[in-house]
C-alpha cells in the first residue's frame, strides 16, 4: 500500500516508515520537521514531503502524486506539561490540523486512516491493567486533544461510509531500531529511558526520580514500556485490517509494568555504568501505575509485543545513544 506517514520524521513515525518499507509497502514521509529530523528520509531512502499538514495544497498534492491509500497520522505535539501551559497550541496542532488532514483525505477519496492515540485518554484509571472499556477521563489538554480526535473519527465514520480507521492508544514508546539506524531524539527529552541514558553519557547533568512513597513494590511509579518496533508492527497490522463500519480502538502495551527504579537498575546493568539519580518528592499529576491489558490487540490485530524484556528495550536504545550522543544532527 502507498502510505502517507504524517509525522514520519519523528520518533515513532520514522520507525514505522522503516517497518512499512521492510514489509513491502511504500511509505512517504510528510512532516514539517518542527519536532522531527530531515535526516530520516535519507537514512531510510524513502520519499519525503517537508511541509505543514495545514498546507492544504501541499497535502492534496502529496495524496494525489503518491496515489496514497492510507494515512498514518503520528504528527502532533506530545508534551503534557507544555499542553497545560499552551492549550490552544495543542488543540490547534492536534485537533484542528487533524481536521485539515481528514478534509483533504475526503476530497481525495483516501478513506483509510490510522491514528496515534494515547493511554493518556484514560487519565487516572479505576482499574489496572487498563482495558479499552476503562472510562475516558484525560487529565491534560494533551490527553483531551487526542480524545477529541477519537470522537471526530467516530462521527466522521457515521457520515462517510467508506471511511475506515484505527485509533491506537500507546503506552510508553521506548527503545530504538534494533540495527542502530534510527533513534529517539526529542528536544527537550522527557521520556525516562533516554533521560537515564543521557545522564549516564553525561549529556545531561543527572536525573530526578519524582516520588519514592507510591503504593508500588519499591515506591516508584510503574509504567508499561513498549518497544517502538512492536508499535510500528501493530500499525501495519491495523492498516491491513481496516474495514468500514468497524473502527478499531486498541491499547498497545506489553501488559507488564516496571517501576522507575527497575528501569534505572536495568539501564545500569545494560550500560555497566552508574546513573546519577536524585530521589525527590512526588510530582503533581503523575498516576501511580499504568499498564495495558493488551488482549483486544491480540484478538483484533493478531498482535502481541515481542520485545517485552526491558533489558532488550534499553540495549536497543543504548546502541543508538552511545553512537549518537547528540542525536541525529549532533557530532559523534
Ligand atoms: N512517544 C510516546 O511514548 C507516545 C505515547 C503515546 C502517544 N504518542 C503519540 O504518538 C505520536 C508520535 O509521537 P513521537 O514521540 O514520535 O513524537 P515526535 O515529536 O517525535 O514526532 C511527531 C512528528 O510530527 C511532526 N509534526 C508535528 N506537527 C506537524 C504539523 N502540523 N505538520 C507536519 N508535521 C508535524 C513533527 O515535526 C515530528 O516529526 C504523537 O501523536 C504522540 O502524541 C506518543
Amino acid at each position: 500500500m502507498n502510505v502517507l506517514v504524517a509525522g514520519g520524521a519523528g520518533y515513532i513515525g520514522s520507525h514505522t516508515v522503516k517497518r512499512l518499507k521492510a514489509a513491502g509497502h511504500k511509505p512517504i514521509i510528510y512532516d514539517n520537521v518542527s519536532r522531527g529530523h530531515r535526516e530520516v528520509a535519507d537514512i531510510l531512502k524513502v520519499p519525503s514531503v517537508i511541509a505543514d499538514l495545514n498546507d492544504r495544497a501541499a497535502l492534496a498534492r502529496a495524496l494525489r502524486e503518491y496515489q496514497i491509500d492510507t494515512v498514518m497520522h503520528f504528527a502532533a505535539y506530545a508534551y503534557v506539561g507544555e499542553s497545560v501551559e499552551k492549550p490552544l497550541m495543542y488543540y490547534d496542532n492536534n485537533v484542528a490540523t487533524t481536521l485539515n488532514v481528514l478534509r483533504a483525505m475526503q476530497e481525495a477519496n483516501v478513506s483509510r486512516f490510522v491514528f496515534s492515540s494515547t493511554c493518556a485518554v484514560y487519565g487516572d484509571p479505576d482499574k489496572i491493567p487498563i482495558t479499552e472499556e476503562e472510562k475516558k477521563a484525560p487529565v491534560s489538554p494533551y490527553g483531551r486533544s487526542k480524545l477529541v480526535v477519537e470522537w471526530v473519527l467516530q462521527d466522521l465514520a457515521q457520515s462517510w461510509k467508506d471511511f475506515k480507521f484505527a485509533a491506537l492508544r500507546y503506552f510508553n514508546a521506548s527503545g530504538c531500531a534494533m540495527d542502530g539506524t534510527l533513534g529517539e531524539d526529542h528536544d527537550p527529552e522527557t521520556h525516562l529511558i533516554p533521560v537515564i541514558l543521557q545522564a549516564i553519557l553525561g549529556t545531561r547533568p543527572g536525573i530526578t526520580v519524582f516520588g519514592t512513597d507510591y503504593p508500588t513494590p519499591d515506591g516508584t511509579n510503574v509504567r508499561d514500556y513498549i518497544h517502538v518496533d512492536d508499535l510500528a508492527d501493530a500499525h501495519i497490522l491495523a492498516m491491513e485490517r481496516l474495514q468500514p463500519g468497524k473502527p478499531i480502538f486498541c491499547n498497545l502495551g506489553t501488559g507488564r509494568g516496571f517501576s522507575v527504579k527497575e528501569i534505572v537498575q536495568t539501564a545500569e546493568a545494560v550500560t555497566g555504568k552508574k546513573a546519577p539519580v536524585t530521589y525527590g518528592p512526588r510530582r503533581a499529576g503523575d498516576a501511580i501505575a499504568l499498564y495495558a491489558d493488551p488482549s483486544r490487540a491480540r484478538t483484533l490485530l493478531g498482535w502481541e509485543a515481542k520485545l517485552k524484556d526491558p533489558k532488550v528495550i534499553i540495549q536497543s536504545a543504548w546502541n543508538w545513544f552511545e553512537d549518537h550522543p547528540h542525536g541525529y544532527s549532533g557530532q559523534k
